[in-house]
């Protein structure tokens, strides 16, 4: 029986898809990721990329992310967490628009280079033209040894396994990882986060894994939820804040795998305009958990409700509000809303996977994508 098993089943580990291993590796990933690097006892966070260059962080003026795809949705959540515990400012640009635009960047810059693969033409040429200004680059990597990694002044890789699906999820969630550890590891140095809160973070950060293994629960609820919606023709994802990034990757994840058109929108920007395509035909995704203008959610929610919307509420255990309200909700623990993105990214990931399943699509490799970008 065995022998019957061809490499490929043995790689995907008894799971059918590649794409939904690496959604379960994802507690597994996350401890890899911050594996020897978050102390929490002692309330260290020991990165040698960093330590090496501290004087760099410390003083630059700003720090411009370049990246693509799921990888620029990384950036934008280590935009909000940069600024709101560091102070220190960020500008998070599409590789492929930094380096034709003549940014303004010099050697007080820091350019951080996000990308899975470490091979995506676009950002290999934003780090150059970066260089090429003087700014220090660092690089957050998935491959080891990959073109970007060996370009970049330092850097810092995300352990998270080889991810082989196209559709991007366990490095998504590992770069937040990295990049929430250089976060509050740069607060603490500048001195902007006070002890308490810091430590706190740390103890939270180290609680994720199990966090995510308990989001990784409702796999069979979403399934249903999956099926209620998978002939819809347009879907929206709404969040705020540090989940405004989630509702564009989980908009993202729709498109690749099951050629639903989906848009990711701050919810606030409804009505600036996509409220107009509310009807009862349009399934609506928000992001809903506690804190992080938890009672703004609620309204908007209202808004999509009295124009006959479907509501499908991702929401901290235990809620009530958006429960009387939505017609489905998916639970998730609680945390520090800074590190919610790596807790409501976790059900958009499985609910985009079943529908690809159940419109059987080619979930691992969704036609005219590539694993790695190495093109123009
Ligand atoms: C993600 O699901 C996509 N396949 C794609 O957007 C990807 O994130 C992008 O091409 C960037 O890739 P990289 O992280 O390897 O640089």
């Amino acid at each position: 029986h065995e022998l019957q098993m061809n490499l490929e089943q043995i790689e995907k580990g008894g799971y059918e898809h590649f794409m939904l291993k690496e959604i379960h590796e994802q507690p597994d990933a996350i401890r890899d990721t911050y594996r020897g690097r978050l102390l929490v006892k002692e309330g260290i966070i020991r990165m040698a990329g960093i330590d090496d260059n501290i004087e760099k962080f410390i003083n630059a003026d700003k720090i411009t992310i370049v990246a693509c795809g799921t990888s620029w949705h990384a950036g934008l959540v280590a935009e909000y967490i940069f600024e709101d515990l560091a102070r220190i400012p960020v500008e998070v640009e599409y590789a492929s628009e930094f380096r034709y635009r003549n940014p303004v960047i010099t050697d007080k810059d820091v350019v951080i280079a996000i990308s899975q693969s470490g091979e995506t033409a676009d950002t290999l040429a934003a780090i150059k033209l970066a260089k090429q200004n003087g700014a220090f680059v660092f690089g957050v990597c998935n491959v080891v040894g990959s073109s970007i990694a060996r370009e970049t002044d330092a850097g810092a890789y995300t352990h998270a396994g080889p991810e082989i699906g196209v559709a991007s999820t366990k490095a998504f969630t590992t770069q937040i990882t990295v990049l929430s550890l250089i976060a509050l590891k740069l607060a603490k140095e500048k001195g902007k986060i006070s002890n308490s809160n810091y430590r706190y973070h740390l103890q939270e950060l180290e609680l994720i894994p199990e966090k995510v293994a308990k989001a990784l629960l409702s796999d069979e609820h979403i399934k249903t939820v999956a099926n209620t919606y998978k002939d819809a023709k347009n879907c929206l994802y709404l969040g705020r804040g540090y989940n405004f990034p989630v509702a564009l990757e989980g908009a993202l994840k729709l498109k690749e795998i099951s050629y639903i058109h989906a848009e990711g929108y701050p919810a606030a920007e409804m009505k600036h305009g996509p409220i107009a395509l509310i009807d009862d035909q349009m399934p609506v995704f928000v992001i809903a958990t506690k804190k992080g203008h938890y009672e703004k959610v609620v309204s908007n929610i209202e808004e999509i409700k009295s124009r006959a919307g479907k509501i499908i509420g991702i929401v901290t255990e235990g809620d009530v509000n958006v429960k009387n309200l939505a017609d489905h909700v998916i639970e998730v623990p609680e945390t520090l809303e800074s590190l919610t993105p790596l807790l409501t990214t976790i059900p958009l990931q499985l609910l985009s996977y079943h529908i690809a399943v159940l419109l059987d699509k080619n979930v691992d490799q969704p036609r005219n994508l590539a694993k790695s970008v190495t093109v123009e």
